[in-house]
């Protein structure tokens, strides 16, 4: 690490949306920078794949760096900034050189973090050098900083919210238009609000990847990326949303994770996925591509963090956020607490939980079918609060079935689905979207 008063010379792998918005932010406001952070901040290295590439910012004062893999051995690089994205291949590879070199990372790669997360924060502890990662979760909001520092003195409970823009904007204007999923998101696809392969955000993936290391952060466990029960949002359909709307809900993705106490000790419950969200709920209110954090601290009372969760300016400005705190000599461990300390915090299943639900099942329109419907919840102990039943859908010749239960546990709601799967009366699966509380 270079002199305190010597510029903090950076290396940047990946100079795409996150990238390229990182050069425009620190030419821009590289003064300021450099009084806050108490020395300069100096890119000097840079690299790509297509040296060609017109990206809208000059490169000519910097130096060109094939590989990326090796930007950290290199004696004119203090820092590397890996935005090159995936959780394994170069990206991973390059995290490891740098740190190993004893350097340091900053990266804006959820699906890394949340696959290698523990490895690498273990590997930058043993080597005192920083690991930070403020862009991976929420884009420009700085929540990782905000759970980490502004909220250090609160045992939390739960941390939720809208972590996925693509979705969120997909919902909100399925909500506004009418219009159905697929029409959408080929929209979003063209306008590039979606990625040409949208799988990691419609199917809940991405809100995943967030959710995992906030957990991590806010609980001080283990992270555990695969014990996130994710869906997404393929399965909705415009009648749902409407629906929704006619009962006083918007459908929103959101990414739960809470800690739960047992006679065995904390486990940790962890889901991604739709919900119905009361008008008067401040998620309600949020649209378009914004993402929104809540965490609940056992003294500060609910916490809300909500801004762009994407796009090149937000992003940037978490990257740079970091570089500033690493350019002032702060290397914390970057789940908070050393990765030897974590907890490791056995998985939850739903059976904790309890609440209302939305069920929509696709239902044969012959007679019988809805009393097989009911007679499946009343086994299971659901007691339905409310059933609609609407006209024939143009597909499949179903009727589609909404019904909204009353306060009950989860797992009675999934033991009438169970009851229901596989039934010849049923054209899909149910749809099952629990309603979010206060
Ligand atoms: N975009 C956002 O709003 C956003 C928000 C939060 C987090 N992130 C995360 O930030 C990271 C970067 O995202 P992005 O949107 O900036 O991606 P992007 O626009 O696709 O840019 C990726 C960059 O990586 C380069 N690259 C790809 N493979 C490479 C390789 N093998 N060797 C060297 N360079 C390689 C590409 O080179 P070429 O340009 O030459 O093809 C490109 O410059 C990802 O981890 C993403 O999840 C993005």
């Amino acid at each position: 690490m270079a002199e305190p008063s010597k510029p903090l010379r950076i290396a940047l792998a990946g100079l795409g949306t996150v990238g390229a918005g990182v050069i425009r932010l620190v030419e821009a406001n590289a003064a300021l920078i450099a009084r806050r952070a108490g020395r300069p901040i100096q890119i000097t290295v840079i690299g790509a794949r297509d040296r060609s590439k017109d990206r809208g910012v000059n490169l000519a004062p910097y130096v060109w760096e094939d590989d990326m893999v090796i930007m950290g051995e290199r004696d004119d690089v203090d820092v590397v900034v890996e935005l090159v994205g995936g959780s394994d291949g170069p990206a991973l590879s390059c995290a490891r050189t740098t740190i190993e070199a004893g350097k340091a990372l900053v990266t804006a790669n959820k699906a890394m973090i949340a696959h290698h997360g523990l490895e690498l924060a273990g590997k930058a502890e043993a080597a005192k050098v920083a690991l930070k990662f403020e862009a991976a979760v929420a884009g420009g909001i700085p929540v990782i900083k905000g759970l980490r520092e502004g909220a250090a003195a609160n045992e939390i409970e739960r941390v939720y919210g809208i972590l996925n823009g693509t979705c969120n904007y997909i919902l909100s204007t399925m909500e506004d238009t009418g219009r159905d999923f697929a029409d959408v998101l080929a929209e979003a696809q063209a306008k590039g609000y979606a990625e040409a392969d949208p799988a990691f955000d419609i199917e809940g993936t991405d809100a995943a990847h967030k959710l995992s290391i906030l957990a991590a952060i806010a609980f001080g466990g283990k992270l555990d990326f695969a014990g996130v029960d994710a869906a997404g949002i393929t399965r909705l359909r415009a009648a749902d949303i409407a629906q929704a709307d006619s009962l006083g809900y918007v459908i929103r993705l959101i990414g739960m994770a809470e800690t739960v106490t047992t006679a065995q000790g904390k486990v940790l419950f962890q889901r991604v996925q739709p919900h119905l969200v009361p008008f008067d709920h401040p998620l309600a209110h949020v649209d378009g591509a914004t993402n929104a954090v809540v965490a609940e601290g056992n003294f500060s009372g609910r916490l809300l963090f909500q801004g762009a969760g994407a796009g090149e300016g937000p992003t940037a400005s978490a990257v740079v956020a970091d570089l500033i705190d690493i350019a002032r000599g702060e290397i914390a461990a970057p789940f908070s607490v050393p990765v030897e300390e974590l907890e490791p915090m056995p998985r939850a299943d739903a059976g904790h939980r309890s609440g209302r639900a939305y069920v929509r099942l696709m239902a044969a329109d012959r007679p019988g079918v809805l009393a097989e419907i009911t007679a499946a919840f009343r086994d299971a102990g659901v007691s339905i609060e409310s059933l609609i039943q609407k006209g024939r859908s143009s597909d499949q010749g179903a009727v589609m079935v909404a019904m909204v239960t009353h306060e009950g546990p989860e797992s009675a709601v999934g033991e009438a689905v169970r009851l229901l799967n596989g039934s010849d009366s049923l054209a899909e699966p149910p749809l099952v979207m629990h309603i979010l509380g206060d």
